[in-house]
């Protein structure tokens, strides 16, 4: 099955997405073939990106640490030497720690960013030029980590309030030269990522609960919003952050009170 249910128009398009060995990442590089476009698959993982496009004509994969300056350069220069053009960059790998402020190493604090926040100033500054030839877009994976707070997630939080933060100023300053740049802010989507949470039923249970539409996210639901947001129905959105989230973060926090039976 199709990973949307709307036909996109990605035809000839040029798509670069990071971090899609495995996850998100993944959905969304098969979503983006499945409507038509090149998808270049980048990941540390080769084997793993190599599998996401394997069948779809056009797409490759790549190996890149998006971590690293100079290969976010060659990456988007290769891309550009092999297909003359890049459309749409989807920033979206990233890893997540978790510790007591008063533990966690300065170390893991820098990795954090170097892949959360680094990356995406690196490939974003490489990829602007082409990105305003063909009046592209971008889209960053966020999270609702980056519009509120969570327990022990300060670290992490941090990171995708700078996402935020990148979408919301950079729309401003390219919207005049025809690009558009978004974000989408998943909750708890079921990847290998948080697998030790969403795969044990007594430890997901909170989550679910506090969740509308009572279940976590599956990778299929974030593609979906991506590309709504990387096409041209989009084409008057930018600098927005489509949280994909079923509606927890439409809540205040506040508990149910004498309210706690479900309807
Ligand atoms: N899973 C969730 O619940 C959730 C919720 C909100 C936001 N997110 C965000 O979604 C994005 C994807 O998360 P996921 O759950 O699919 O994660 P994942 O761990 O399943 O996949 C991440 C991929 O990124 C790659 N990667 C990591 N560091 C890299 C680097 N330096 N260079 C190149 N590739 C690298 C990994 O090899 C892996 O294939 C991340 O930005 C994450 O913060 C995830």
């Amino acid at each position: 099955m199709a990973i949307t249910f709307n036909k996109y128009d990605f035809d000839g398009k040029v798509v670069i997405v990071t971090g899609s060995a495995r996850g998100i990442g993944r959905a969304i590089a098969r979503a983006f073939c499945e409507n038509g476009a090149k998808v270049v698959a980048v990941d540390l993982n080769l084997e793993g990106a190599q599998e996401t496009v394997a069948g779809f004509e056009g797409s490759c994969a790549m190996a890149c640490n998006i971590a690293d300056e100079e290969a976010c350069k060659d990456l988007v220069e290769s891309v550009v030497e092999k297909y003359g053009r890049l459309d749409v960059l989807m920033n979206n790998a990233g890893i997540f720690t978790q510790a007591p402020v008063t533990d966690m190493p300065a170390s893991d604090w820098h990795k954090l960013f170097s892949v959360n926040v680094d990356s995406m100033f690196y490939l974003t500054k490489y990829a602007m030029p082409y990105l305003i030839e063909t009046k592209g877009n971008i889209v960053q994976t966020a999270s609702v980590n980056g519009l509120g707070g969570d327990y022990m997630s300060w670290a992490y939080n941090a990171t995708k309030h700078a996402v935020v933060g990148m979408v919301r100023s950079l729309c401003i300053d390219y919207g005049e030269k025809g690009v558009r740049i978004n974000a989408v802010a998943p909750a708890m989507t079921a990847t290998d990522m948080n697998r030790s949470v969403w795969s044990v039923p007594e430890k997901v249970a909170p989550f679910i609960e506090r969740i509308p539409m009572n279940r976590i996210g599956q990778v299929e639901d974030i593609a979906r919003a991506v590309m709504f947001l990387a096409s041209e129905d989009a084409g008057y959105i930018t600098g927005q952050v489509l949280c994909v989230d079923g509606g927890v973060t439409a809540s205040d926090g506040q508990a149910p009170g004498e309210y706690d039976e479900k309807l």
